[in-house]
């Protein structure tokens, strides 16, 4: 027998069953409630709402715990690659050698953009967004792939996974070159995930970049760090319009639209902009917070907080370390890293912070490591897509291979006008 929560509604009792984790969390099933009772849940955000099962992601958000498939984020940042990650993520176990090495293998295979795709640079403006220019490229490409439209097909699961992580990058470095009125440079047969894009985006026709082991590695790790997130807004996203059985492009290029807003993926291109402000201000970063606080002008400190991490965001940590190591290596001297940990230190002090359990996020020195490695601001929301882009996969495989999945659908309360009449135009006031 079960466990079941008691719920009493105008005198009649209802028992709920309560369903738990292999993490021991614990959720109350509400999916006959409106059945049995009329009534509906009403939790706007969803702070409370449990979406669905997952096996690929847990946090737990009072203690610091990020784990993907039970491994501790610490754990695969130290020992693993991204594209080792992406596998663990998709499939749900580590590779083999000969598991990553077929994976590779496709990944290579599939890297290079159908030539009429190209045409699609074209037609976006110098200044574009590069999260606009990557949105709608992934969802043109789909066009070119009529077995992409068949849900319920699986045998080309493995194609398209490999096919979108390897031309989220591909349209990522592109959507770059393009901005700056430089030649497309193609991906390189020989060269690895992380390496071909920093090769993409930074080669020129006549010389190729020279790739530095520590800045791959470090690029590597923000891919890596950014892999999934359970039910975040841009995953959330993805899981909704897959639900309709849009296809896993389709889908995706959702998720993109969605990570692109300051208060999701955006927010490490917000952190780097409130930085420079502060430190043009002149501005040791004490007026910035005490302009936080007041509320009145609904200033947030970018890069903190979250609705999930109520402690230090484990992201965070092993972000920080990689940033001071490889701003040493490259002996770089950034003023916005001493404005950054001084505002982490007047923060983590203040009550304001303290009170709403505000700690460093995965965005706050993040863009940091970016910037040294020559990254332009606009383009720290794409690298965090492409990061994301397993994680997506992930969860669409997911939905797909459970025969439960539904459409999501959530009810409303409605509180506009009640029924009145239509009236005439020569009437109305
Ligand atoms: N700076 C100042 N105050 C903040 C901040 C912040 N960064 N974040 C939350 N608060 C305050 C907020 O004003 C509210 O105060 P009060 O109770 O007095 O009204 C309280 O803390 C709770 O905030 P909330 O907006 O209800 O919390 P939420 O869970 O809905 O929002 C968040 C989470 C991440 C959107 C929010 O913390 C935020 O806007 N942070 C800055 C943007 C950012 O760094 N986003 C990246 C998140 S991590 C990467 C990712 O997953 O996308």
């Amino acid at each position: 027998m079960g466990e079941f929560a008691k719920l009493e509604v105008d005198g009649k009792v209802y028992m709920l069953p309560i369903v738990q984790g292999t993490e021991g969390e614990r959720a109350i099933d509400i999916s006959q409630l409106r059945s049995q009772t009329g009534l509906i849940t009403l939790d706007e955000g969803y702070a409370n709402t449990g979406s669905c099962k997952s096996a690929i992601t847990y946090i737990d958000g009072e203690r610091g715990i990020l784990r993907y498939r039970g491994i501790p984020i610490e754990e695969l940042a130290a020992k693993s690659s991204f594209i080792e990650t992406a596998y663990l993520l998709i499939y749900g176990h580590l590779p083999t050698r000969a598991e990553l090495r077929k994976f590779s293998e496709l990944l290579t295979e599939n890297q290079y953009l159908p030539e009429a795709v190209k045409y699609n640079f074209e037609g976006f403006p110098s200044n574009a967004h590069p999260m606009a220019i990557l949105s709608a490229v992934i969802n043109a490409s789909s066009c070119f792939d009529p077995s992409l439209m068949r849900w319920e097909d699986k045998s080309s699961f493995d194609v398209h996974a490999a096919r979108l992580i390897s031309q989220v990058r591909t349209i990522a470095a592109f959507s770059y070159r393009k901005s700056r009125g430089l030649p497309i440079i193609y991906p390189k047969k020989s060269y690895k995930y992380t390496a071909n894009f920093l090769h993409m985006m930074f080669s020129m026709p006549y010389e190729d970049y020279e790739l530095k082991p520590e800045v791959v590695r470090a690029l590597d790790l923000i891919f890596l760090l950014h892999a999934d997130h359970e039910q975040n807004c841009s995953t959330a996203t993805v899981r909704m319009v897959a639900s309709a059985r849009a296809n896993l492009f389709a889908s995706a290029a959702a998720g993109v639209c969605a990570l692109w807003g300051p208060l999701h993926g955006g927010a490490n291109q917000a952190v780097i902009e409130m930085l420079e402000e502060i430190y043009q201000s002149g501005d040791d970063g004490s007026k910035f917070i005490a302009a936080v606080k007041d509320k009145t002008n609904r200033r947030r400190l970018m890069g903190f907080g979250h609705r999930v991490y109520k402690t230090y965001d484990p992201r965070a940590k092993i972000i920080k370390k990689a940033c001071d190591d490889l701003l040493e290596v490259l002996d770089v001297h950034d003023p916005l890293l001493d404005i950054a940990k001084k505002l982490e230190e007047t923060a983590l002090k203040d009550e304001y912070f303290i009170e709403r359990r505000l700690y460093p996020n995965v965005d706050f020195y993040s863009g940091i490591i970016m910037r040294a490695i020559g990254i332009p601001v606009e383009m720290f929301t794409v690298i965090f897509a492409i990061g994301r882009t397993p994680g997506w996969i992930a969860h669409y495989k997911e939905m797909m291979d459970n025969p439960e999945t539904k459409i999501y659908r959530p009810r409303q309360i409605y509180v506009g006008p009640t029924q009145s009449s239509f009236i005439p135009i020569d009437e109305r006031k």
